[in-house]
Order: C-alpha cells, then structure tokens, then sequence
C-alpha cells in the first residue's frame, strides 16, 4: 500500500518547482495595502448593506462599521483631527499631555493615539457611564477621573473640570471635542469622502445621532457640497433638545431621559451650529433597545444602542422617502463595551426596558 500524500512525503524540489513560477508572478503583482500604524488605522470603515432591512423597506439600508476603527468607535475619527491640530500649531510638543471630557469613546480613541504618538492622556467623565469604557480607559493607561453628572452651565461640568485641569498645567492641552471644529472637520475630510466613493455618489440621505454633532455636521456638509440634494436627519434620543430645536426653533428637552450613551445634548455645539440639516427625528430607547437586538439577530451586529438609535431612525427615513432610496448612517461601536448594561437582563429590567425586546432576543441577554 502506498504512503498517503502529505506534504511531507512530497518532494520539496518538485513542489518547489511546480509553485515557484506562480509564487514570483504573484509577488510582481502585488500592491501595497498597509496601515501606516495606529493613526492608519483610524477610520477608513467598510459601509455595509443591512440585508434584512433593506429587503423590508425596499430601500437600500448602508452603515459605516464604525467598531471596525483603530480604537472601536466614530469617535477615532475626531480624536486624531483634535489632538493633530495640536501638534500642529505647536501647543501639543513632545511629552505633552492631552486632557479631555468624554462620554468614554473619544477618550479611548485619544489615549490610543497619545500612546502611538508618546503623548499621556486623563480624561474627565460623568460618572454614569459603562465600566467597560473606564476599563479600556484605564487598561491604555490613562489617568481617569469621574465625575458627578452636572449640566454645561454648572463649572463642575466634566468638561469645565477637563479644561480647568488643563489650563493649569504646562504643555497640556483640552481638546475641547464639542465646540472645537477639528472635529467636524475629520468627518468633513474622511467620512463624508468615504460614504461618497463608497456608494458611488448614490446616496439620497443621512442620519446620525449627536453628540458633539461632529459627525452629523461634518458628514452633511460635505455630501451637500458634492450633491445638494442629499437630506440629511438628526436622530435625537430622549431628553435631549436638538428634536425640539430643530422641529420647533426651541432649545427645549424632551421628556425621559436615555440608555444611549455617548449622545445627546442640551445645547447647541460649536461643531452643530450652521449644521445643513432637513430636519429631525425623535427616538425612544424602546425602539433604539429593540433595534440594537434585531441588528444582533437579523443582521449579525453586536453594537450598542446609539446604533440602535441611528438604525432606528434610519427605518423611520427609509419609510418616510419610499422605495428606490439609498440611506447611510453608522454602527458607532462595539456592544462589547456595553455588555453589562443593555446585554444584562437584570440592567435592561432596572431600566424599565426588558419590555421593548421581542421573546426571540431574550435568548442573548445575560
Ligand atoms: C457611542 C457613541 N455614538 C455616537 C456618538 C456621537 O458622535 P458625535 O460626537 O460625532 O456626534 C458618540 C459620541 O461620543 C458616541 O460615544
């Protein structure tokens, strides 16, 4: 009986010269495709087509893989522009110190970079954010410090306290991510460009949910400059103002308050102001909690619920605009870094909020 073949019975010199030809002619061909470290690995995102809901509203459904960023989340994108700009007007020099307020993701984005670029970073956070984040925060080797939740006008606001920290220091700087347009100029310069070349320039609107209101403004200004007829939506969670403004001109809450972290505003920001927008959406957590879940289920996405808000709005402007249309927003990070709130069925039933799951999805609560 005869040996079977494997590939150490076969003769090194007969493979060798059977694949060598091959081998040489593919490595000619080769183009390079390599991420410049970690900065290159700072957005650049894939958008994806969500199969189930583009079936159900007949239009096509797109979403920027945020997660898939360098440090997980939208928000790699206006933690590179804020701390380069600081390198290059010089108020940032070598071994400097970058201090921000953060919901978490701007922070973890900053602390990657400060680490790539040898720069030490402290965050200030409201101290109602997920332990996952603080974990990341302090694991990059950041110096953490949470704060109670206070609003903008009370100087204990985390963002006040970031800047003051700063002020009183040498060589370190607040990034300011709110009111500072570097931020709205990342989205401006990347994401926007990349929806355009993405979709070939078949885009008929945007939809984003704010924070900053970085991405939103930046996005809809560049998609606008390049075809104004793209409508672009704020997705705005409960209590926060921008429905209201944007609906009715009043800097008004709305009622309730939301699990989505990382969004939502009682003002206008610097980097919203001027936004082109054609209009707003209001999105309760049961439909942004439900829509976290079908993304798990129907779509394959573990991501937290401000995706779920945009999603969910993004369904609102697919019904509202009717089949044949094409709609973009974001997966803006992980559901990792929500894994003990949303994803607890304990959490979600302290909330009030188990109901807003269909039973199928009770299966991927812990
Ligand atoms: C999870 C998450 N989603 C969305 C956003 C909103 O992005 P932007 O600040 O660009 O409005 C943030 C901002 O911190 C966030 O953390």
């Amino acid at each position: 009986m005869s040996a079977p073949l494997s590939f150490r019975t076969m003769s090194t010199k007969s493979t060798l010269f059977k694949f060598l030809p091959v081998l040489i002619a593919n490595r000619r061909n080769l183009t390079k495709d390599v991420r410049i470290g970690f900065v290159g690995m700072v957005g650049r995102t894939p958008l994806i087509r969500l199969n189930k809901l583009s079936e159900d509203t007949g239009c096509d459904v797109m979403v920027k893989a945020e997660f898939a960023s360098g440090g997980g989340s939208v928000k790699d994108r206006a933690a590179l522009y804020l701390v380069k700009e600081a390198v290059d007007n010089g108020t940032l020099r070598k071994g400097g110190t970058v201090v921000e307020g953060t919901a978490g993701n701007t922070g973890i984005g900053i602390a990657h970079i400060c680490n790539a670029m040898g720069f030490k970073s402290v965050f200030f956070l409201p101290n109602n954010q997920s332990q996952e984040k603080i974990d990341a925060l302090t694991t990059l080797g950041a110096e953490v410090h949470q704060v109670p939740v206070v609003p903008w006008d009370d100087e204990n606001n985390y963002n006040h306290q970031a800047r003051r920290f700063a002020e009183e220091r040498d060589n370190t700087i607040w990034t300011d991510q709110f009111d500072n347009r570097a931020n709205r100029q990342a989205h401006i310069e990347t994401t926007g460009p990349e929806i355009w070349q993405q979709t070939g320039g078949e885009v008929d609107a945007v939809v984003f949910a704010t924070g900053t209101g970085g991405t939103l403004s930046g996005v809809s200004s560049y998609l606008k400059s390049v075809k104004p007829t793209v409508k672009a939506y704020v997705a705005d969670p409960q209590g926060s103002v921008l429905y209201n403004y944007f609906t009715h001109g009043k800097l008004e809450r709305t009622e309730g308050s939301s699990v989505a972290e990382g969004i939502g505003q009682g003002r206008l920001t610097n980097n919203l102001k001027g936004a082109p927008l054609d209009g707003a959406l209001h999105i309760l957590d049961v439909d942004a909690v439900n829509m976290t879940f079908r993304l798990l289920e129907e779509e394959g996405f573990f991501v937290g619920v401000s995706s779920g808000v945009n999603v969910s709005a993004a369904e609102q402007v697919a019904k509202m605009l009717g089949p044949g249309h094409t709609i973009v927003t974001c997966l803006c990070d992980g559901g990792q870094r929500y894994y003990n709130r949303v994803f607890s069925r304990s959490w979600l039933e302290s909330k009030g909020l188990l109901g807003a799951l269909s039973k199928s999805h009770l299966r991927f609560l812990h």
